[in-house]
């Protein structure tokens, strides 16, 4: 397992439930934690390690242990939206500001399959925010407004091609 970077396709992959909650789950959610913490992230979807189940592990602030939210919804939004710069560990180095809804309910299961309801604020609700559209395909740069995507994906398409050589 291993982290993918902007410009691989998995990237943009939409994801399937979980139907199967057994032990090779928990193995793979604890690779992802693995991947997660080497590159010093808060949050990680499984696309980012090339996989298309809706799987994500998020690091609440302040908190040691990773939550695993399995098949996650979002079941309701504010109407009020906070910006805040923010990153992805599949664009290393790179920070954007982000207008995001303030707070979330978020209805997900754990790796035993058990479902639970989550109010999240602040940077907790940002993260989940951002790692459940990875489960959708769906990037950080793709809220930016579309001018400054396009001179953004520009930039990073011409920087892979020159990392290849
Ligand atoms: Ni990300």
């Amino acid at each position: 397992m291993y982290l993918r970077y902007f410009g691989d396709s998995v990237l943009r992959a939409k994801c399937l439930d979980v139907e199967c909650f057994d032990k090779s789950l928990t193995k793979f959610a604890e690779s992802m934690f693995k991947v997660m913490r080497e590159n010093d992230g808060v949050g990680l979807a499984s696309t980012q390690v090339g996989n298309n189940r809706r799987i994500v592990i998020v690091l609440p602030p302040g908190k040691p242990k990773p939550l695993v939210m399995i098949n996650p919804v979002v079941t309701s939004k504010s109407e009020s939206r906070v910006v805040y710069e923010e990153g992805c560990l599949s664009f290393p180095g790179m920070y954007k500001d982000i207008a995001r809804p303030s707070e979330i309910s978020v209805q997900y299961s754990d790796l035993n399959g058990q479902k639970f309801e989550l109010d999240a604020e602040g940077m907790l609700a940002r993260i989940i925010l951002h790692e459940l559209d990875h489960l959708d395909g769906k990037l950080f740069i793709d809220h930016l407004h579309w001018w400054a995507r396009v001179v953004l994906t520009t930039q990073l398409r011409m920087k892979l091609i020159f990392n290849r050589g």
